[in-house]
């Protein structure tokens, strides 16, 4: 109950007033319902005959109100018989009971009220804030957790969260004050009585407990696998094409169906295990009530504690309003520790840490003047192997540097260092003469551009993912950049020209029309330094020559930081580094480097043969 309390203030405190005014009504509420019952006692007493007529209500004495107000209502109910009769006036006084109770659920109404707001604002509140935590991670945070799992974590975890913890918000906050209030004029009745009811309590408090714990885990182990069958259907999704082709259906359709079963059967054993919540309860409430009947019995018939038949009636009455509450709140208590479980979940990326910092008074960085600088750059993305080593490279303003070498040689993590993506192990990278840590890391983004060998693009239209990473760009800007991109054409001839919807990920579009869309929301965005990842090595050579020409009209002018996979692309680069096993181990123009006669000679001359 504790983690609930935390959760409480860290999600609900905007909420305050309306917990408040839920609170009061509840308040309310549980003050008509016992009122409505205990109006009815006098009047059974003076039904049955146990209870003598008042004729005198004698003057109402502020020290003796409960004798008073007793006296007054007794009178009040003798008049009445005397004036219509016994009938009549048991009709009066049940108007006057079905008039508190409408009162009393009509307060319980508001106060549900109170709580949807509540209960739906926070679940708002949840998912806004694992989005912007989730656009806030480094990349490095994603590498390990799978993306299914995420997605997971942000529907069905906060779904259970909805369904558990906030659906038993109502019950956690109407419950209590219900119980109170009913206990409290219980105790007032008898509370020799109450005090023996009350005896009962822990050891139904033990036996729901004992459930509740186990509850927990299992609600963890069984959110945990949707995050497996999540991640599971969003590969399946992804690698559709490569399943087809390799006829693996039948394997990752057994992986699937692994997944699903073991579902099924801790998603069984916890709501057997919670469904006992309802049943126990209510049967350990009526061994209570049993043996309070008994006890109350005992205590009427030897006519001690000074309790009468129908205040016995009445205090029956209450103690069988007092069961429905309590039974609700041990349903929620289950529940809450249910949602705890997924609550948990959602807190591993609420609560991880953001190992990119920026600095405390991080300086701008608005434009680039001199040069780029790797200083002794060692970088790993595990502890165990590093991936680069001791890399130092200048890269001066206007100029073009290219990376070449084998696939794993550490050219894309190189450039992954510079916007930041990753930070360097030791060593250092600098922008004019500064560490790039030392700037806003907004300034420092804005300042690149970049084009990869699979371009990202979204579900939307081709003017918007060529806008992307412009605020209000204009019709003008987009088609001159498309122009300048090599696309204007194909996009022209699609169906809706620049309103057309690229599909997932731009599935209706080919590998060169996407690059070029890419390269067109570079030229767009118009920053002073370019990467270039292997932008054209995923395409056939016809597009290749489009997407090579529009790469190099934006490179022209630039500081540009090529990864080449065609050696032939970067024969005019101001310098070509050589990577190999993470270091440079050759450096110098083409031509340098071919009178050097090493290894990029050796890639030059397997390409051109
Ligand atoms: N996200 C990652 N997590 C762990 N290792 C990685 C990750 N990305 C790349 N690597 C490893 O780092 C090495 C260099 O990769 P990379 O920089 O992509 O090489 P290149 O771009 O030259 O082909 C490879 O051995 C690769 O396995
Ligand atoms: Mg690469």
């Amino acid at each position: 109950m504790k983690s609930l309390v935390t959760l409480l203030k860290r999600f609900c405190l905007p909420y305050k007033g309306r917990m408040v005014k839920s609170i009061f009504f509840n308040l309310l509420s549980a003050l008509f319902g016992t009122l409505s019952i205990v109006m009815l006692i006098p009047i059974l007493g003076i039904l049955f005959g146990t209870n003598e007529m008042v004729n005198d209500p004698g003057t109402f004495e502020m020290s003796h109100i409960t004798t008073s107000l007793k006296n007054h209502l007794a009178y009040w109910i003798t008049c009445c018989i005397n004036r219509f009769g016994g009938t009549n006036t048991l009709l009066i006084i049940g108007g006057i009971a079905v008039f508190t109770t409408a009162l009393k659920t009509g307060f319980m109404f508001l106060a549900s009220r109170e709580l949807i707001h509540i209960r739906n604002g926070v679940v708002r509140d949840i998912r806004r804030r694992i989005y912007k935590k989730i656009l806030a991670l480094p990349i490095p945070f994603f590498s390990e957790e799978r993306k299914g799992d995420m997605i997971a974590r942000m529907t069905t975890d906060v779904q259970e969260v909805e369904a558990s913890i906030m659906s038993s918000l109502d019950m956690l906050f109407q419950s209590p004050i219900l119980i109170i209030v009913y206990l409290s004029a219980m105790l007032y009745i008898s509370w020799p009585l109450t005090l023996f009811a009350l005896v009962m309590l822990p050891v139904m408090g033990l036996l729901i407990g004992r459930v509740g714990k186990s509850l927990k885990r299992k609600s963890m182990e069984g959110q945990n696998k949707m995050g497996d069958i999540l991640a599971n259907t969003e590969e399946t999704l992804s690698g559709l094409r490569i399943i087809k082709a390799f006829n693996a259906e039948s394997r990752i359709s057994k992986r699937f169906d692994g997944e699903v079963e073991a579902y099924r059967k801790i998603q069984n054993r916890l709501m057997i295990r919670r469904s006992l919540a309802h049943p126990m309860s209510e049967f350990l409430g009526t061994g209570v009530i049993v043996l309070v009947l008994w006890f109350g019995g005992l205590l009427i018939l030897n006519q001690v504690g000074g309790l009468a038949a129908e205040a016995f009636i009445g205090y029956i009455a209450m103690f069988y309003s007092i069961i429905n509450p309590a039974k609700n709140l041990s349903q929620a208590y289950y529940n809450v520790e249910k949602g705890m479980a997924a609550m948990d979940r959602i807190d591993l990326i609420l609560n991880a840490d953001n190992s990119i910092k920026e600095a405390p008074n991080a300086l701008e960085l608005k434009q680039f003047t001199n040069a780029i600088e790797y200083r002794d750059v060692t970088f790993g993305y595990t502890d165990e192997r590093d991936v680069l080593k001791s890399v130092s490279v200048t890269i001066p303003k206007g100029k073009t540097v290219a990376l070449v070498g084998q696939s794993g040689s550490g050219k894309s993590t190189f450039v992954d260092l510079l916007p930041r993506f990753y930070d360097v192990k030791s060593g250092s990278i600098s922008v004019d003469g500064q560490d790039i840590r030392n700037y806003k890391i907004h300034d420092l983004r804005e300042l690149i551009g970049n084009v990869n060998q699979d371009p990202i693009l979204f579900n939307d239209t081709i003017f918007n993912n060529i806008a992307f990473g412009v605020e209000n760009a204009t019709q003008e800007q987009v088609e001159a950049a498309a122009r300048i991109a090599n696309a204007h054409d194909f996009i022209l001839q699609s169906e809706n020209g620049y309103n057309t919807i690229i599909g997932d990920r731009g599935s209706k579009l080919s590998g060169g029309q996407r690059q070029r869309l890419s390269i067109a929301r570079a030229v767009l965005k118009n920053p002073p330094l370019m990467i270039l990842d292997e932008a054209t090595s995923a395409l056939d050579t016809e597009s290749e020559k489009l997407v090579q020409d529009a790469l190099d009209k934006l490179m022209q002018n630039r500081t540009s930081l090529v990864i080449a996979h065609r050696l032939s692309t970067i024969k005019n680069a101001d310098m070509i580094c050589v990577f190999h096993e993470g270091e440079i181990v050759e450096r110098g123009t083409h031509e340098e480097l071919l009178a050097q006669n090493g290894i990029y000679t050796k890639l030059y001359q397997m390409q051109n043969f």
